[in-house]
Protein backbone atom coordinates (compact mmCIF):
# COMPACT_ATOMS: atom_id res chain seq x y z
CA UNK A 1 0.00 0.00 0.00
CA UNK A 2 1.44 3.61 -0.52
CA UNK A 3 0.77 4.65 2.42
CA UNK A 4 2.84 2.06 4.27
CA UNK A 5 6.19 3.09 2.03
CA UNK A 6 8.85 4.01 4.21
CA UNK A 7 11.38 6.15 4.22
CA UNK A 8 14.22 4.02 3.81
CA UNK A 9 12.16 2.26 0.96
CA UNK A 10 11.15 5.20 -0.95
CA UNK A 11 15.02 5.88 -1.24
CA UNK A 12 16.21 2.41 -2.70
CA UNK A 13 13.12 3.17 -5.38
CA UNK A 14 14.67 6.47 -6.12
CA UNK A 15 18.64 5.10 -6.21
CA UNK A 16 17.19 2.45 -8.42
CA UNK A 17 15.67 4.52 -10.89
CA UNK A 18 18.25 6.71 -11.06
CA UNK A 19 20.86 4.17 -11.75
CA UNK A 20 18.28 2.61 -14.50
CA UNK A 21 18.86 5.72 -16.94
CA UNK A 22 22.12 4.00 -17.12
CA UNK A 23 20.95 1.52 -19.76
CA UNK A 24 17.81 4.11 -21.51
CA UNK A 25 17.78 3.13 -25.45
CA UNK A 26 17.04 6.65 -26.49
CA UNK A 27 18.68 7.74 -29.35
CA UNK A 28 16.07 9.21 -31.43
CA UNK A 29 14.34 11.73 -28.48
CA UNK A 30 17.04 11.69 -26.37
CA UNK A 31 15.21 12.09 -23.66
CA UNK A 32 16.12 9.04 -20.85
CA UNK A 33 14.03 7.92 -18.03
CA UNK A 34 14.32 5.94 -15.33
CA UNK A 35 11.76 3.66 -13.22
CA UNK A 36 11.67 1.82 -10.18
CA UNK A 37 8.14 -0.05 -9.03
CA UNK A 38 7.98 -1.56 -5.56
CA UNK A 39 6.55 -5.18 -5.86
CA UNK A 40 4.17 -6.65 -3.50
CA UNK A 41 6.54 -8.89 -2.31
CA UNK A 42 8.81 -5.89 -0.92
CA UNK A 43 11.47 -6.71 -3.71
CA UNK A 44 12.53 -3.81 -6.14
CA UNK A 45 12.54 -3.98 -10.29
CA UNK A 46 13.56 -1.53 -12.40
CA UNK A 47 13.50 -0.51 -15.90
CA UNK A 48 14.46 2.60 -18.68
CA UNK A 49 12.90 3.79 -21.53
CA UNK A 50 13.81 1.47 -25.16
CA UNK A 51 13.38 3.44 -28.05
CA UNK A 52 12.89 1.86 -31.42
CA UNK A 53 13.91 3.07 -35.53
CA UNK A 54 9.39 2.52 -35.64
CA UNK A 55 8.58 5.27 -33.25
CA UNK A 56 5.65 3.68 -32.31
CA UNK A 57 7.20 0.61 -31.37
CA UNK A 58 9.14 2.82 -28.25
CA UNK A 59 8.85 1.72 -24.41
CA UNK A 60 8.41 3.93 -21.53
CA UNK A 61 10.41 3.24 -18.57
CA UNK A 62 7.52 3.11 -16.16
CA UNK A 63 6.25 0.23 -18.49
CA UNK A 64 9.33 -1.73 -18.69
CA UNK A 65 10.02 -1.65 -14.93
CA UNK A 66 6.16 -2.42 -14.45
CA UNK A 67 6.55 -5.74 -17.06
CA UNK A 68 10.06 -6.96 -15.51
CA UNK A 69 8.12 -6.96 -12.03
CA UNK A 70 5.50 -9.22 -13.26
CA UNK A 71 7.44 -11.22 -15.23
CA UNK A 72 9.37 -11.92 -12.21
CA UNK A 73 6.51 -13.47 -11.01
CA UNK A 74 5.24 -10.22 -8.78
CA UNK A 75 1.15 -10.06 -8.35
CA UNK A 76 0.68 -5.93 -8.20
CA UNK A 77 3.07 -3.30 -7.56
CA UNK A 78 2.95 -0.54 -4.75
CA UNK A 79 4.76 2.54 -5.95
CA UNK A 80 6.61 3.66 -9.03
CA UNK A 81 9.08 6.34 -8.84
CA UNK A 82 10.35 7.84 -12.19
CA UNK A 83 13.75 9.54 -12.82
CA UNK A 84 14.25 12.11 -15.88
CA UNK A 85 17.49 13.89 -15.53
CA UNK A 86 16.20 17.44 -15.98
CA UNK A 87 15.33 20.49 -14.05
CA UNK A 88 11.80 19.55 -13.49
CA UNK A 89 9.83 15.87 -12.66
CA UNK A 90 8.07 14.19 -15.76
CA UNK A 91 4.99 12.77 -14.41
CA UNK A 92 4.10 9.01 -16.14
CA UNK A 93 2.30 9.19 -19.58
CA UNK A 94 -1.32 8.48 -20.48
CA UNK A 95 -0.22 4.76 -21.56
CA UNK A 96 1.84 3.78 -18.32
CA UNK A 97 -0.87 5.31 -16.11
CA UNK A 98 -3.04 3.02 -17.50
CA UNK A 99 -0.66 -0.14 -17.38
CA UNK A 100 0.35 0.67 -13.62
CA UNK A 101 -3.91 0.95 -13.16
CA UNK A 102 -4.10 -2.27 -14.18
CA UNK A 103 -1.27 -3.54 -11.37
CA UNK A 104 -1.18 -1.16 -8.85
CA UNK A 105 -5.17 0.69 -9.48
CA UNK A 106 -3.88 2.62 -5.54
CA UNK A 107 -0.15 3.02 -6.24
CA UNK A 108 1.95 5.92 -5.03
CA UNK A 109 3.25 7.57 -8.35
CA UNK A 110 6.67 9.89 -7.32
CA UNK A 111 8.73 11.67 -9.81
CA UNK A 112 12.17 12.63 -9.34
CA UNK A 113 14.60 14.78 -11.39
CA UNK A 114 18.07 16.56 -11.10
CA UNK A 115 16.26 19.70 -8.84
CA UNK A 116 14.71 19.31 -5.32
CA UNK A 117 11.33 19.63 -7.39
CA UNK A 118 9.56 16.42 -7.08
CA UNK A 119 6.00 15.12 -7.91
CA UNK A 120 3.97 12.64 -5.90
CA UNK A 121 0.38 11.46 -6.39
CA UNK A 122 -1.51 8.92 -6.09
CA UNK A 123 -2.78 6.28 -9.17
CA UNK A 124 -6.40 6.95 -9.02
CA UNK A 125 -5.02 11.44 -8.90
CA UNK A 126 -3.30 10.64 -11.71
CA UNK A 127 -5.84 8.75 -13.88
CA UNK A 128 -9.61 9.39 -12.02
CA UNK A 129 -12.31 7.35 -13.47
CA UNK A 130 -10.43 4.34 -14.92
CA UNK A 131 -11.12 1.80 -16.66
CA UNK A 132 -10.06 -1.49 -15.56
CA UNK A 133 -10.57 -5.22 -15.22
CA UNK A 134 -13.76 -5.00 -14.16
CA UNK A 135 -15.27 -3.29 -16.37
CA UNK A 136 -14.32 -6.17 -18.54
CA UNK A 137 -16.20 -8.42 -16.38
CA UNK A 138 -19.39 -6.43 -15.93
CA UNK A 139 -19.54 -5.91 -20.07
CA UNK A 140 -19.33 -9.23 -20.90
CA UNK A 141 -22.53 -9.66 -18.79
CA UNK A 142 -24.15 -6.88 -20.11
CA UNK A 143 -23.32 -7.64 -23.77
CA UNK A 144 -25.53 -10.83 -24.07
CA UNK A 145 -28.15 -10.20 -26.95
CA UNK A 146 -31.44 -10.41 -25.69
CA UNK A 147 -33.22 -13.78 -25.53
CA UNK A 148 -29.82 -15.51 -25.60
CA UNK A 149 -28.86 -17.59 -22.61
CA UNK A 150 -25.52 -16.60 -21.15
N1 LIG B 1 8.99 8.28 -21.80
C1 LIG B 1 9.05 7.50 -20.69
O1 LIG B 1 9.93 6.65 -20.56
N2 LIG B 1 8.08 7.67 -19.74
C2 LIG B 1 7.06 8.56 -19.83
O2 LIG B 1 6.18 8.57 -18.98
C3 LIG B 1 7.02 9.52 -20.93
C4 LIG B 1 7.98 9.30 -22.04
C5 LIG B 1 9.98 8.07 -22.85
C6 LIG B 1 9.43 7.50 -24.12
C7 LIG B 1 10.44 7.98 -25.13
O3 LIG B 1 11.52 7.06 -25.19
C8 LIG B 1 10.94 9.29 -24.57
O4 LIG B 1 10.58 9.29 -23.20
C9 LIG B 1 10.37 10.52 -25.24
O5 LIG B 1 8.99 10.49 -25.26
Amino acid sequence: MAANLSAPTLLQLEKSARAAIKSAYAPYSKYRVGAAVLGASGKIYSGCNVENASFGLCNCAERTAIFTAIAAGEQSVDAIVVYTPTRTPAAPCGACRQVIREFGPDSLVISICDSAKRLTATLPALLPAAFGPEDLIRKATASVPPGKSR
